[in-house]
């Protein structure tokens, strides 16, 4: 065990202000708020302005999750933006929500694992952390949905949301103990062969548009709950812990079904796990720290809390993280 530890010293989320209930929804496709309720859990979702981009979103969420942090931005060396809508094809977002918090040093750039985005860039910031090389990293997730959407195909467009959730990660002193504070084991899976069940039609070395979100929500829906499962019992047997030790699971919030059977499957009760899915619908990279800034912010995460968080999205990518708060 290494003696850095990436503690988590503060999260922060961003939601825009417009909320896209699903009635609305249901004026615009042949879709119900029943439907939808039942089969996703979704209630609403929120949607961002004309010109508010994603750097919009993470900046606000960052400068959150700063302020929770107590952390000035000139302390920070690495910014880790996770997102599959950056504002641009290049410069990566990172680098505008870099120059906008004023911070002129270290690293920043964008990583790409679609909903799986955020426990991929959680698990780079913690390996420059323990390796040495950086001290204290922005790891961000942030996403404009809203903008890659059919918004004629109902078995897409129901489902996502845009938003942002960001947490500060600093370098602390650890005796190797599993009761010392800090991300404690990371778990990061790749299967590129279901590309065609999740992904979107277009880019800029392909179509040179943008594209539209393509899926086969039933082979979706399979897969994320194996996968999810599979990598949360690697973070616990890497650690010799087990479901009855996770104070808190905060899953990818794809869809209720998919969260409740995942847990189900793991033998985690209800009461542990983390969910707004109902309220933000899929925010893709954004969900988990979204979700995590939520439980925190309400007082539900504490420290010392064992705290798992399991995502899987399109590629296939998937992945966890288990963290002492
Ligand atoms: N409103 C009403 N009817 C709809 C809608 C809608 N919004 N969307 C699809 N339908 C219809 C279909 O056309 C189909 O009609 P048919 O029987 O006449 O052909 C019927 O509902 C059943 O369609 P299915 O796709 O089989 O419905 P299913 O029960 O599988 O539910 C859903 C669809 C909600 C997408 C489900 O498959 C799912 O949750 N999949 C997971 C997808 C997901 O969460 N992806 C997120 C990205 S990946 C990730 O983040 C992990």
């Amino acid at each position: 065990m290494s003696a850095i530890r990436s503690v988590i010293c503060g999260a922060g989320g961003y939601l825009p202000e417009r909320i896209l209930s699903n009635d609305e929804l249901a004026k615009m496709v042949d879709t119900s708020d029943d439907w939808i309720v039942e089969r996703s859990g979704i209630r609403e979702r929120h949607i961002a302005a004309d010109g508010e981009m994603t750097s919009d979103l993470a900046l606000a969420a960052a400068r959150r999750a700063l302020a929770n942090a107590g952390t000035e931005a000139s302390e920070v060396d690495l910014v880790v933006l996770a997102t599959a809508t950056p504002d641009q094809t290049f410069p990566a977002t990172a680098t505008k929500v870099q120059a906008a918090l004023g911070i002129t040093r270290g690293a920043a750039f964008d990583i790409q694992a679609v909903c799986t985005g955020f426990v991929y860039a959680l698990a780079i910031a913690d390996n420059f952390i323990t390796a040495g090389q950086f001290k204290c990293a922005l790891v961000i997730g942030a996403e404009t949905f809203s903008r890659i959407l059919d918004w004629q195909d109902r078995g897409t467009c129901v489902l996502f949301g845009d938003g942002a959730g960001a947490v500060v990660i600093k370098a602390g002193p650890s005796t190797g103990a599993l009761s010392d504070r800090g991300i404690l084991t990371t778990h990061l899976y790749a299967d590129g062969r279901h590309h065609d069940l999740l992904y979107v039609d277009g880019g800029p070395s392909s179509t040179g548009t943008t594209g539209h979100l393509r899926m086969n929500g039933r082979e979706v829906f399979k897969h994320a709950v194996t996968n999810m499962s599979d990598a949360v019992n690697e973070a616990l047997s890497a650690t010799g812990l087990s479901a009855g030790d996770i104070d808190w699971i905060v899953p990818h919030q794809a869809n209720k079904r998919i969260i409740d059977a995942t847990a189900k499957k793991l033998g985690i009760p209800p009461e542990k796990v983390v969910q707004t899915v109902g309220l933000h619908g899929n925010t893709s990279a954004a969900s988990i720290p979204l979700a995590l800034s939520c439980a925190v912010g309400d007082g539900r995460i504490k420290k010392g809390n064992l705290v798992l968080m399991e995502g899987m999205g399109g590629g296939f990518t998937w992945g966890s993280a288990l963290v002492r708060w």
